[in-house]
């Protein structure tokens, strides 16, 4: 009896639960120039970085759902390079969080959540939003895009007090899908990396940057390795998301 309940509750805790980790540093990366990435943003709970995140309009940083799972609170530090230091950055709270209506803490599907700041931003030399797709589509595999963050350096290892960055190679859905399998990979919502660095943990939410646009929010990996060629990390496609992201935050550009 106690087994057969056991198989019973096994069988319906998402495959993901046991296979994902939740992305939190920037693994075979170097040290972004200062301020170079004006959009970054370090969500944080009790301020600790937990999260990154970024600026998308005079108003609203996107960052993943996933975030919030145990820190439903949270603020976020705006133009900062290293987050020992508070000079050129600042604190904003959140007046109000947008998750995405299909998120469950579950998986990660629509992993993907809007913050309302407090007051409007005062754009800066080192606080600036970056632009999202004007349009859906698909970054063509082979692609080379970059990500950042404050993330872990390695696997299991400490996180990063300076901002962290490296150019990734965006993969073939088909390919990744394959990989992770169709329960957790969806090609039409979200898409996949690979090259010699990566995301880790602490990395969530920060932006995957093709060109002068985000185009993905750091999602999930393999919950043993960063960077791994197996379970390659996976990326919310933002252009899948663009009729919910326009009623939320109006007519932004
Ligand atoms: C870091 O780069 C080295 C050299 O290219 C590579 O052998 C190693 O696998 C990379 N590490 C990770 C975690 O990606
Ligand atoms: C997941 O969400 C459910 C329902 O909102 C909540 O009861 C539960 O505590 C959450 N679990 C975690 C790990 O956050
Ligand atoms: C949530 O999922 C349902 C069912 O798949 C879908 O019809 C709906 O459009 C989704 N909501 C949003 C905001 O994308
Ligand atoms: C992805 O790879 C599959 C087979 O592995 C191939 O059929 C498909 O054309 C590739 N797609 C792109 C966009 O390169
Ligand atoms: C990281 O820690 C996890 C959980 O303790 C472990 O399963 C995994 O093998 C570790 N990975 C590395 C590369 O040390």
């Amino acid at each position: 009896m106690i087994i057969i309940s056991l198989l019973l509750l096994a069988s319906l805790l998402p495959h993901l639960t046991f296979t994902a980790r939740v992305n939190v540093g920037i693994v075979n990366g170097s040290e972004a120039k200062p301020h170079s990435r004006p959009y970054m943003v370090s969500v944080q709970s009790k301020e600790h970085h937990i999260c990154g995140g970024f600026l998308i309009s005079d108003r609203f940083v996107m960052t993943a759902a996933h975030c919030r799972n145990n820190s439903p609170i949270v603020t976020v530090v705006l133009g900062a390079h290293d987050l020992k230091k508070s000079e050129n950055s600042v604190r904003f709270t959140v007046h109000s969080y947008h998750q995405h209506p299909n998120y469950t803490n579950k998986s990660f599907h629509d992993d993907i959540l809007l913050l309302k700041l407090e007051k409007n931003v005062k754009l800066n030399d080192n606080i600036k939003w970056i632009s999202i797709p004007a349009e859906e589509g698909d970054i063509e595999a082979g692609s080379v895009c970059s990500i950042a963050g404050w993330g872990s350096l390695i696997t299991n290892g400490t996180r990063s007090d300076r901002l962290m960055e490296t150019n990734v190679k965006v993969m073939n859905n088909t390919e990744c899908e394959h990989k992770w399998g169709k329960n957790d990979f969806s090609s039409s919502q979200m898409m996949c990396v690979h090259d010699k660095g990566g995301s880790c943990d602490g990395d969530s939410g920060g932006p995957l940057v093709c060109g002068d646009t985000a185009v993905g929010v750091t999602s999930f990996g393999d919950p043993d390795l960063c960077n791994s060629l197996k379970l390659p990390e996976v990326y919310i496609k933002i252009s899948a998301y663009l009729p919910w992201i326009k009623k939320i935050i109006g007519n932004f550009n």
